[in-house]
């Protein structure tokens, strides 16, 4: 069985303290959670370590936003799924839209990242998803099976299922234009059938994949009732732990 998640991207947010009094909010609010959803968050770098201690012993698990696409050594700046890894984080995003876009990431170099992550035993979240022209002109699936196809159909079957898939439509991201849940499933069941092809049906039918761009406390319930959307991946509402709690509650 698949399960329903719902992870928070801080992004390029949160200073040290800011991140330490988020963290500590969710804490407190989800202190008796007995959901089912599995929750992540993803806060920077420097603040992985101090918030991995704060959610310790909660059922928040602890994601980096990004990794390098070499093991170690002379790549001044770059940081390891390794180090990731020895400050508590079980997952690692990878290929985010923003990432894609400014820093110019192929799907070749994202293949690296995620053989590296399930290599050290962590949990991919893996992104991707269509421009507005790109759904515009109806080429939305033709593209997302394209990001697909050169990376995560790459893997092994074992490999593919430890990853969850987070399909974020880039003209949904920090726009408020939220796909509708219609759009989101359409998407979603397409993933999922192309999953089906790839691999197999059990495959398919254990994988998350999770929606985000502009998912918040009044669009959730709808968007995470779809057939296919196994939760989401929340950017801004993630900052306000009573938004990303709402949405967890959703
Ligand atoms: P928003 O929720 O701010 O639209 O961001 C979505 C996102 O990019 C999460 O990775």
């Amino acid at each position: 069985m698949r399960k329903m998640i719902v992870a928070g991207n801080w992004k390029m947010n949160t200073d040290f303290s800011e991140a330490k009094e988020l963290a500590q909010n969710l804490k407190n609010s989800l202190s008796n959670y007995t959901g089912d959803k599995g929750i992540i968050i993803a806060p920077p770098f420097t603040n992985l370590s101090e918030v991995g201690n704060i959610i310790k012993c909660t059922p928040i698990q602890l994601s980096s936003q990004n990794c390098a696409s070499e093991e170690s050594g002379a790549y001044t700046g770059e940081i390891s799924v390794n180090m990731i890894k020895s400050v508590g984080a079980e997952a690692v995003i990878i290929g985010h839209s923003e990432r894609r876009e400014y820093f110019k990431e192929s799907n070749e170099l994202l293949l690296k990242k995620l053989k590296l992550t399930l290599n050290a035993g962590m949990q991919p979240i893996f992104c991707f998803g269509e421009v507005l022209e790109e759904r515009e002109s109806e080429q939305h699936e033709a593209t997302v099976d394209k990001q697909l196809s050169e990376t995560v159909f790459k893997l092994t079957p074992e490999e593919f299922s430890k990853v969850i898939l987070a399909y974020e439509p880039v003209w949904a991201i920090g726009t408020g234009k939220v796909a509708t849940p219609e759009q989101a499933q359409e998407m979603h069941a397409f993933i999922r059938k192309r999953i089906s092809e790839n691999f197999d049906e059990t495959v398919a039918e254990n994988t998350s994949i999770l929606y985000g761009g502009s998912c918040k406390p009044n669009n959730a319930k709808e968007l995470f009732s779809q057939k296919d959307v196994d939760g989401g991946l929340i950017g801004g509402a993630s900052l306000k732990a009573e938004d990303f709690v709402a949405i967890i509650n959703a």
